[in-house]
């Protein structure tokens, strides 16, 4: 072959790559609404940043005949480019190669950018389209899942790793988007499940639709499996860029921090009005985030999820904070199983990636109830309390209204290193409400009395005094546990303000293996 057709010869079969498993599939992937891998990459990246690798490997499996049927870059794109200029290593499944179903050396395409990201420090976003372990390849599509397993975990708290569910997801392929920080799911066409809708008929007889077991609503609300859910693919890869930019690249250096025109004294007085004159009453806890952030902008994690708390990024005078706040709209902001979890996983992703933390507390306790109790309850709210203990990352803590017994300890408190801790002069700072207390104290005097005006009106009064003494932040800031009162419409100001003067933080857990956090 001359030069000049070597190159041809080049130009050929990158052209016949970047087709993938051919026109066909491709227009059949558009049909379903999906882009294609390479589709989905560009829309990803800084226009024109792209580098792909492996694009000549092809498998090396000799069943079922599938020896005859070869596609160069067998069935993954990978690869890096830039997203706002900082470096990523990408791999996205090409459903037009025998279903983006996982072979060995998909696995070994895989593996390299993710060994790649791991020397550069640089994120990972993996983009899942696959209907799962490649039938024909057996046990070595088992052992390149293992082998993703294995860098994914090692790769936890050193880079971001994302993962973005665009189509089917199932079986143990699920584990790999399962062991990364964030997992987004599309409305329409993805899903994830251990087992699909046949195997669970034939095994336990339920009759369940693809979506009602694993569609995006599915795990972005009941099981929290997803942090995200979008409406389509285009906003997804939009996310996945705004997301990076509160990241840092690695867990050696600090998220990039952005010139903002919001000044950092700006008053809020909507904040002096937030908070009802009846404790029982709600509000609305994503107003106070609105009123305190950089212009508003607030990219809220698990937004369908436990939404008695609330869990999400944003920026304080341009840098990156993580914001952890109870919410009274939503079962009063108790604390419970599933919110408890929720937050512990933001808590430890924040402290992994030297992200600052938040915490808004309005918190009337743990939910009560045998539900809870069998569903580990003292398990879960420890690995909230757990999280903030270990955090070494800057915290700052306000006490907006309510914070009442072991939620008070477990927010974020004094004790468990909060940095900075203030309360409105609204909060209430306390072993248990009013009412419970008052029945504990008084039984056996309530007991006694046998008027039940004369009763009501004892209690009344002991509710009263019993407010009056630690319904406030007083007491609490008497023993320093709370640093100061701060009038709530300089909220922004006095946050921003501490976490400048922890900058310099450094702070050093003791020397051990690993810790053994209550999974
Ligand atoms: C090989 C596969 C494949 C697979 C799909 N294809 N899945 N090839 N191995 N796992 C091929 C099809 O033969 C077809 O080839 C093309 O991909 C598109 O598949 P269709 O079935 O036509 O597409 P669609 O109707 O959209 O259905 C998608 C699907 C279905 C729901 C994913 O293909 C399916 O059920 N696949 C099998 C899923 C599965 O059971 N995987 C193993 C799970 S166990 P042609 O040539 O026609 O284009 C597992 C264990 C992992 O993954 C363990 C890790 C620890």
């Amino acid at each position: 072959m001359e030069n000049k057709e070597k190159i041809k010869n080049l130009i050929d079969l990158r052209a016949q790559a970047k087709l993938g498993g051919g026109e066909k599939r491709i227009a059949a992937q558009h049909a379903k609404g999906k882009f294609t891998a390479r589709e989905r990459i560009d829309m990803l990246l800084d226009e024109g940043s792209f580098e792909e690798l492996d694009m000549f490997v092809t498998h090396r499996c000799n069943n079922f005949g599938i020896e005859k049927e070869k596609y160069l870059g067998d069935g993954v794109v990978t690869g890096h480019g830039t997203i706002d200029g900082r470096t990523v290593y990408v791999f996205a499944q090409d459903f037009t190669v025998f279903g983006g179903s996982l072979s060995e050396t998909m696995a070994l395409k895989i593996c390299k950018v993710m060994d790649m990201a791991m020397n550069m420090g640089c994120p990972v976003i993996g983009i899942n389209d696959s209907g799962g372990a490649r039938i024909q390849e057996g046990v070595t599509s088992l052992a390149g899942y293992a082998e993703i397993f294995e860098r994914n975990i090692l790769a936890s708290g050193v880079v971001p790793q994302i993962s973005a569910i665009f189509g089917p997801c199932a079986g143990g392929a699920v584990y790999s988007p399962a062991l990364t920080d964030f997992i987004m799911m599309t409305e329409q066409n993805s899903y994830m499940f251990v087992t699909g809708p046949k195997v669970v008929k034939s095994v336990t007889g339920e009759d369940i639709s693809i979506e009602d077991l694993g569609g995006a609503d599915v795990h972005a609300g009941k099981s929290g499996v997803s942090h995200f859910k979008v409406e389509n693919e285009e906003e997804g890869l939009l996310l996945i860029r705004k997301l990076l930019s509160y990241l840092p690249q690695n867990n050696l250096e600090e998220a990039p921090i952005f010139s903002s025109n919001d000044p950092i004294d700006r008053l809020e007085d909507s904040l002096n009005e937030i908070i009802p004159d009846n404790p029982n009453q709600p509000y609305d806890m994503k107003n106070v985030i609105h009123a305190i952030i950089d212009n508003g902008e607030f990219l809220e994690v698990h937004r369908n999820y436990a939404r008695n708390i609330i869990v999400g990024f944003s920026r304080l005078n341009g840098a990156s904070v993580g914001i952890i706040a109870n919410q009274p709209n939503f079962l009063a902001g108790v604390l419970d199983c599933d919110s408890s979890r929720k937050a512990a996983r933001f808590v430890r992703f924040c402290d992994a990636f030297n992200i600052p933390i938040l915490t808004l507390v309005d918190v009337p306790g743990f939910l009560p109830g045998s539900g809870q109790e069998y569903a580990g309850i003292i398990s879960h709210g420890a690995k909230l309390m757990f999280a903030y203990g270990e955090a070494t990352v800057p915290k700052v803590t306000v006490t907006l209204r309510k914070s009442y017994g072991g939620a008070h300890d477990v927010m974020s408190c004094k004790q468990l290193r909060g940095d900075f801790n203030y309360a409105w002069p609204t909060a209430e700072i306390a072993v248990m409400g009013a009412a419970g207390a008052v029945e504990v104290l008084e039984g056996r005097a309530i007991k006694s009395m046998n008027d039940p005006e004369e009763k009501a009106k004892y209690i009344a009064e002991k509710v009263t005094d019993y407010n009056e003494k630690f319904a406030n932040p007083y007491q609490a800031a008497a023993y320093g546990y709370i640093d100061d009162v701060i009038e709530p419409r300089n909220t922004r100001f006095r946050v921003i303000r501490a976490f400048q003067a922890l900058q310099t933080k450094k702070v050093v857990n003791p020397l051990k293996k690993h810790s053994n956090i209550p999974l």
